[in-house]
């Protein structure tokens, strides 16, 4: 039963509904109480709790959903969990959500204290229009989209009075709840003394657990990526790296295989392009290569993801300019996110064979280093004109597209923080995806419409592949012969001259790598996009049997 509250309650009327909501508040005290109604609904007020209501150390908070009215005029429409637990508490969450005065808009949130002795402090967030599903505009989910944004911002208001455990509103899809949660709460503070406090989120009420669980495993694996790609590079060394992983996947030793390649090793796979980048860098290079083995069968086509794995890009001889380049710690992004996806997928026990490669190494200027001009040789042979030493990551991923060729691969996914021109494209609302197989790019899009990391096709024409062709010296040169014109595509022409594979996909990830505030249930910092959407991809595949030939 909906109670009708007014939005400009005379002050004496307040304290009243004061006295009603507060029922333990003595009546004088819910005349001063008025005085200040916003009382019940701030989060700063700790003090107001009634006696016996502790919370800070051993407490527990409870976030619950609101959606927008459907008439003007209208209170909040609460969600399922919201509407039961108004019910405990003889509608006075509804009365004080009103009392607030304008309604709760999409993503904000409002604390109520002292309402029930179960939860002293009940945060509700706004999940803008009920069923507002799949907007084909911006090509996601977008009843999924408010959910993790609004339980996200829930959830650090939680933090920020230092409650340790939240019990979450599934708001009618727990998995996206579980994600909103465990990315809006994460943060990279490794090595500072002062931590924020730690929130343990968890779901309120039994239905949806197994969709809860999982959502918290796909944002566990991005959370995965954005700690590798946040750590400093002296951390995170190509080896650091690779134990990571190695120890990430120590859980599920009985389906994964792990193999951590030294150069001598790269030097017998003749991975010249590779070697020619990471001899400039007195940090060893490394191959990363890992199996997950959860198909049916072992000898099952696996599909193979390739990473990127620069853990630091100076530019090399290149040098970049020195404002920013802090950032380029993240130019392992590529490795970070596939790895972290195989990581998932082992604990989701999907049923799919998956192996990871990713080539390791810092790129650095010094005596070693490639120098402008230098012609290299990769491992199919093809010689390289490197032009310029900061287009690095393509040198890399040459040989281990090559090298990715020996599986028999249902598809081969790349994933590479690899030019500055992919971010001055799509900026940091999508992927860029440049594949030559369409039943590998509506996969890729489907996942992310339910993501919400989204992916946006791009082209590899001809156009491009005779920009890099016409190279002086060498089959190819590892930059356009325009420069900066299409940058992002000729980049992508480049690795295609390393692939006969026909369900292959690279995907651009520098304009995702960080976010500043773009995507609202992350904080400022390395994204670890698109995580998800590689670990749902998979997953799909999984479920798919018949990849085209
Ligand atoms: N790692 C960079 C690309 C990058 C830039 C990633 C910004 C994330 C944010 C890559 O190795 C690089 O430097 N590419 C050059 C290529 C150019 C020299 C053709 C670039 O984009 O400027
Ligand atoms: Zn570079
Ligand atoms: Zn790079």
């Amino acid at each position: 039963m909906r109670r009708a509250v007014r939005r400009d309650q005379p002050s004496a009327r307040r304290a009243g509904l004061r006295a009603m909501l507060l029922p333990w508040v003595r009546r004088a005290d819910a005349r001063r109480l008025a005085r200040v109604l916003p009382l019940a609904c701030s989060c700063s007020q700790r003090s107001a709790l009634p006696r016996g209501y502790s919370q800070g150390a051993g407490g527990k908070a409870l976030l619950l959903g609101a959606y927008a009215s459907e008439r003007e005029g209208d209170g909040a429409q609460l969600s399922a969990a919201g509407d039961a637990f108004d019910g405990r508490v003889s509608g006075r969450l509804r009365e004080l959500l009103a009392a607030c005065g304008a309604p709760l808009k999409k993503g904000k949130a409002r604390i109520f204290h002292g309402l029930h002795q179960d939860f002293p402090s009940v945060v509700v967030v706004g999940l803008g229009k009920k069923n507002a599903g799949i907007n084909d505009q911006e090509n996601w989910n977008e009843d999924k989209e408010n959910i993790r944004a609004a339980v996200a911002v829930g959830c650090r208001q939680i933090q920020d009075l230092e409650i340790p455990c939240v019990e979450v509103d599934p708001c009618g899809d727990a998995q996206a709840a579980a994600e909103g949660a465990v990315l809006g709460l994460h943060e990279y503070n490794e090595l500072k003394q002062k931590k924020k406090p730690v929130v343990t989120p968890q779901l309120h009420g039994s239905a949806g657990s197994e969709a809860w669980q999982k959502g918290v495993i796909y944002a566990e694996g991005q959370n995965l990526a954005r700690y590798l790609m946040e750590a400093p590079a002296n951390y995170i060394t190509p080896i650091k790296f690779a134990e990571y992983i190695e120890q990430k996947l120590g859980n599920f030793a009985s389906n994964v295989k792990v193999h951590i390649r030294p150069e001598s090793w790269i030097a017998t796979q003749q991975m010249g392009a590779f070697l020619s980048v990471a001899k400039g860098s007195a940090e060893p290079p490394i191959f990363l290569e890992i199996h997950y083995l959860g198909g049916a069968n072992a000898n099952d086509s696996p599909l193979v993801f390739v990473g990127k794995g620069v853990t630091f890009d100076s530019g090399g001889i290149s040098l970049k300019p020195s404002s920013g380049m802090d950032a380029m710690r993240a130019d392992m992004g590529g490795a970070a996110t596939v790895c972290s996806a195989i990581v998932t997928a082992a604990a989701l026990n999907l049923p799919l064979n998956i192996i990871g490669l990713a080539p390791l190494c810092e790129n650095m200027p010094s005596g070693k280093a490639n120098k402008p001009g230098d012609v290299v040789r990769a491992k199919n042979g093809k010689t390289i004109q490197v032009d310029n030493t900061d287009a690095e990551g393509r040198l890399l991923l040459a040989d281990a597209l090559c090298y990715a060729h020996n599986f028999n691969a249902r598809a081969i996914v790349n994933a590479a923080t690899l030019t500055g021109a992919m971010d001055v494209a799509l900026g940091s609302a999508a992927t860029g995806v440049f594949t030559n197989s369409s039943w590998l790019w509506n996969h890729l899009y489907e996942a992310s419409i339910v993501t919400g990391d989204r992916v946006w096709r791009m082209p590899l024409f001809e156009h491009y592949t005779k920009q890099i062709t016409d190279c002086p010296l060498a089959d190819l040169s590892n930059i356009g012969k325009y420069s900066r014109a299409g940058g992002a595509c000729t980049a992508a022409a480049f690795l295609k001259e390393f692939v006969t594979a026909p369900h292959w996909a690279h995907l651009d990830i520098a304009g995702v790598m960080a976010n500043k505030d773009e995507v609202p249930y992350l904080r400022k910092g390395m994204a670890g996009r698109p995580t998800r959407t590689l670990v749902e991809f998979a997953a799909r595949l999984s479920q798919d049997s018949h990849s085209p030939k």
